[in-house]
């Protein structure tokens, strides 16, 4: 991994602030290989180097997770011949060992994906019976009625028969055909495949949140945050649907503008 801050690695890590970080590395509770090191500013490769806080191995200290705002025509893949993959997304010095997409939109979706190289941490944002909640704002054919949120909360029959659980869905109110649904699994092509068993058909699909975590409205396509190892275990929430109703209707502009083609 490339080398890091120590001072940023320590509040990436552990749930203190870049200013408790600071008093922390003072007060010399931090080892890097075994010396008490107070400099925050030293550069040091948590794949090789281990640090320590009052004594413990940080936890999770290689792992890292990214956030991106992928575009259309970008496939969650970790390498293609053809297509550009999530993984260009990131500049080069931050494509890590290991990293893969944790969980997938398809080419012509977009919104947000998590990069990480920690397969446990995929394992329970991903695993049928975690049911971290994905968001999805979707521009319809057709209007979304009445009957058709019923349907989808009461948990939809897809074409093939297949048994969908429960989906909370709402219309966008005065923004068209736009409607946001909250999805509780992850089948193929599962948004597409419920509008289409209730005779819809979707024009974008636009991932805008996972569990807690909301992709952040003035992240444009193709850009990256990191996820801070403190924020990962809110990702891993229920989220509340109308808070994030409210941030896209407020937001709208931000979340349907291009609807994902690079520009
Ligand atoms: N459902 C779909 O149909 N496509 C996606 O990319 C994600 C969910």
């Amino acid at each position: 991994m490339a080398q890091i801050r120590l001072d940023k690695l320590l509040a990436n890590r552990t749930p203190h602030s870049r200013s408790d970080v600071k008093s922390i590395l003072k007060n010399g509770a931090v080892q890097v290989d075994g010396m008490t090191e107070c400099d925050g500013s030293r550069k040091i490769d948590p794949d090789v180097q281990e640090v320590t806080l009052y004594g413990k191995k940080l936890v999770g200290q290689s792992h890292v997770c990214f956030l991106v705002n992928k575009p259309q025509g970008c496939i969650c893949a970790t390498e293609d011949r053809m297509h550009k993959t999530v993984l260009d997304l990131l500049p080069a010095e931050l494509r890590v060992k290991g990293l893969f997409p944790a969980g997938r939109l398809d080419a012509d979706s977009t919104g947000l994906v998590l990069l990480t190289d920690d397969g446990d941490l995929a394992h329970r944002m991903l695993a049928p019976k975690s049911h971290v909640p994905k968001y999805y704002l979707v521009r319809l054919k057709k209007p979304c009625r009445a009957g058709d949120i019923k349907r989808l909360a009461d948990g939809l029959q897809l074409g093939d028969g297949t048994q969908c659980m429960p989906a909370e869905a709402r219309p966008l109110e005065g923004r068209g055909n736009y409607v946001l649904i909250c999805l509780h699994e992850g089948k193929y092509h599962q948004v597409k495949r419920m509008f289409a068993a209730l005779s819809n058909h979707v024009e974008s699909l636009h991932r805008v949140a996972v569990g807690g975590m909301i992709l952040p409205e003035k992240l444009p396509f193709g850009a990256h945050v990191e996820v801070l190892h403190k924020d990962v275990e809110n990702m891993l929430k229920a989220g509340n649907f109308d808070a994030i109703y409210e941030r896209i209707m407020t937001n709208f502009s931000s979340y349907s503008i291009n609807e994902g083609r690079e520009v």
